[in-house]
């Protein structure tokens, strides 16, 4: 949450920082600002977007221009409301510092405090500006340090997460960051550097990166950088190439990046089997975690562990490995995980799943089951991330950059490896050599299966007409589809506001029932497996208390239709195949009826893209 963004070179900072911010915006958006040095110092920001900024710096650009070293920040509100004075980047009292910061200082309270009781006064009420003062304070104590020095010896007073970037005009052609908890990428270009708290504002630059671990700090000049401890110890860096292009982090044509990213599945899964899926020799490689295949077979248990829909992945995670490799799974919340004294040995298997490869509870878990002994495999998608960087294997996702606030395309992407894992734990084990040839050749016709949904987006929008008023939605699934209703009803709520609940339909009558009236919304997944005819028996549950039944059916179900005010067919397939499927038409419903209700669906109101906050 929050983007950073820095720039040291040759060109005019400005306008190379706003791009950056434009690229970041996914991971806040309440606020933006921006510090550039030219001479001194000039800072504009404001509550508001990104856009906000721009017409705001429009007024002030002459004072902006010339500069050549400048940072900048679009801000997810954790301590201080939204407002122009709680925006980055926050200035020392001398107005000689300025400093934009990613994570929480915990300690900001006795701080503040103890700053104010040296006569610093604070001008906001985020826990980032005690940072600034404290490095001033760190640089009066001791005037022979440099800005480095000073950022340096503040931090050993700094309990919490950050990922931070500071200039100041005592030492103009400097730019010092640093990073604990919070991620920080370096861009190292042809005389200019970058740092951006994911690589989507360096790409266009440059390919090259370096990923500062945490606890580390740069110094970072015109002419190059250097990479220590923040307890100033040397470290080695090693430069990665980013492995993506531009057009991916752009909307491509399309009116919003989800919409895209949805309408993108069907590539995306031909990507994430790409190379894996062996159809000729009916098995799986899976080159990241090939070393630890037979650790992984004999694991006692197998923990999942993630947040939101990462989480509803490893739900269907969990159906997979069980059903086909036969080990049993538990899937935890990450957040719950690593709070809860879980019991995780070194028999166990700890899989952590993470689109952005950040999250700070999943970062958390992971190192928890580490700290205990566990095998830690991880599922990103961000490559080179802390959680890619910090398991001892794992498969990324290879979805490309996902932009849109509300996952999508990382879902099904996770849903596939977590089912290719399935099958590879199973070889030789639970299931013969032809059952897995079997299941896949069904995961090699998801993505056209996928890609002939899409083209039923006309009807499902005007099913999302219909509805986009109700107050309340429910989703009911079972079997494989229970956490498909669970995400389906994520995406409602996380971008249209409307509230929603999923459940396994079977629960139905243990509570929601007393829900169901005219007005209320229930969709059913209701695919043609061993359960259809129990689910049918909870459609007519709902309809006799006159609730309005949308069914995802298959292919050729008559029956439903008798049944259903409205039913989307998707082509048959097999039931643990079907996750990949009805999500599909559950992410365009929640992307029409929020586009319906002017809702910002890119930007959802009070979330951000990679939540580095606990
Ligand atoms: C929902 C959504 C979130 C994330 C969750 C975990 O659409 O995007 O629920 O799934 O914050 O994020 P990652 O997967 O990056 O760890």
């Amino acid at each position: 949450m929050c983007g950073i963004v820095g720039y040291i070179g040759k060109r005019e900072a400005a306008p190379l920082l706003l791009n950056g911010l434009r690229r970041l915006e996914y991971r806040g958006y309440d606020s933006a600002g921006i510090a550039v040095l030219n001479g001194a110092l000039s800072v504009v920001k404001q509550k508001g977007s990104v856009g906000d900024l721009e017409n705001a710096l429009q007024e002030s650009g002459e004072r902006l221009s010339g500069a050549t070293i400048g940072i900048a920040h679009t801000r997810w509100a954790t301590h201080g409301d939204p407002s122009d004075r709680n925006a980055h980047p926050h200035l020392n009292n001398a107005g000689d510092i300025a400093l934009i910061h990613n994570g929480i200082i915990e300690n900001h309270a006795a701080l503040r405090l103890e700053l104010s009781s040296h006569g610093y006064t604070f001008n906001s009420a985020t826990d980032t500006e005690v940072l600034v003062h404290l490095i001033d304070r760190m640089w009066k104590d001791e005037p022979s340090l440099n800005l480095e020095g000073a950022v340096r010896r503040a931090l050993r007073h700094v309990e919490g997460a950050y990922g931070l970037c500071v200039i100041s005009s005592r030492e103009p052609g400097t730019l010092v960051v640093a990073r604990k908890g919070s991620p920080l990428v370096l861009g190292l270009g042809d005389g200019e550097y970058f740092v951006a708290s994911d690589a989507a504002p360096i790409v266009e630059h440059t390919r090259k990166v370096v990923y500062l671990g945490d606890g580390e700090m740069a110094v970072v000049t015109a002419e190059g950088y250097t990479v220590k401890t923040v307890e100033n110890i040397e470290t080695e860096k090693l430069i990665t190439e980013l492995d993506f292009e531009l057009g991916e982090i752009e909307k491509g044509g399309f009116e919003h990046f989800m919409l895209k990213e949805i309408f993108e599945q069907p590539d995306v899964m031909h990507d994430v089997m790409r190379g894996r899926v062996r159809l000729e020799e009916g098995r799986v490689r899976l080159g990241g975690i090939e070393d630890y295949l037979d650790r992984l077979k004999q694991a006692r248990r197998i923990v999942i562990c993630a947040c939101g829909t990462s989480w509803h992945a490893g739900l269907i995670g969990e159906y997979l490995i069980e059903e086909f490799a036969r080990i049993p799974v538990e899937v935890d919340y990450a957040s719950e995980f690593r709070y809860r004294n879980p019991i995780v040995g070194t028999d166990d298997v700890v899989i952590v799943i993470s689109q952005s490869g950040e999250t700070a509870d999943t970062l958390a878990a992971l190192r928890a089951a580490k700290e205990k002994g566990a095998l830690v495999m991880g599922i990103c998608n961000v490559v080179g991330s802390t959680i890619a960087r910090e398991t001892l294997c794992g498969m990324y996702t290879h979805a490309g950059p996902e932009v849109g606030v509300a996952s999508t395309k990382a879902f099904t992407a996770q849903v596939i490896v977590l089912y290719m894992l399935a099958l590879a734990l199973s070889k030789g084990r639970t299931i013969s050599h032809d059952e897995i040839a079997l299941n896949l050749r069904e995961l090699t016709r998801v993505p056209e299966k996928a890609a002939r949904i899409l083209e039923l987006d006309s009807q499902i929008k005007s099913i999302a007409e219909i509805f986009k008023d109700a107050k309340n939605f429910l989703y009911l699934g079972r079997g494989y589809n229970f956490p498909v209703a669970l995400e389906g009803a994520l995406k409602l709520k996380e971008i249209s506001y409307i509230h929603a609940e999923g459940y396994p339909a079977a629960e139905m009558k243990h509570g929601p029932i007393a829900l169901i009236d005219e007005d209320m919304p229930v969709i059913f997944i209701a695919t043609r497996d061993s359960t259809y005819t129990k689910i049918l028996s909870n459609i007519e549950e709902v309809r006799s208390r006159k609730g309005r039944v949308i069914a995802i059916a298959n292919d050729g179900d008559q029956e439903i239709s008798s049944l259903a005010e409205h039913v989307i067919y998707i082509p048959q397939a097999t039931g643990p195949i079907m996750p990949l499927l009805t999500v599909i038409p559950l992410q365009l419903l929640a992307y029409h009826i929020a586009t319906f209700r002017g809702c910002n669906v890119d930007r959802p109101r009070n979330l951000a893209k990679s939540v580095t906050v606990e």
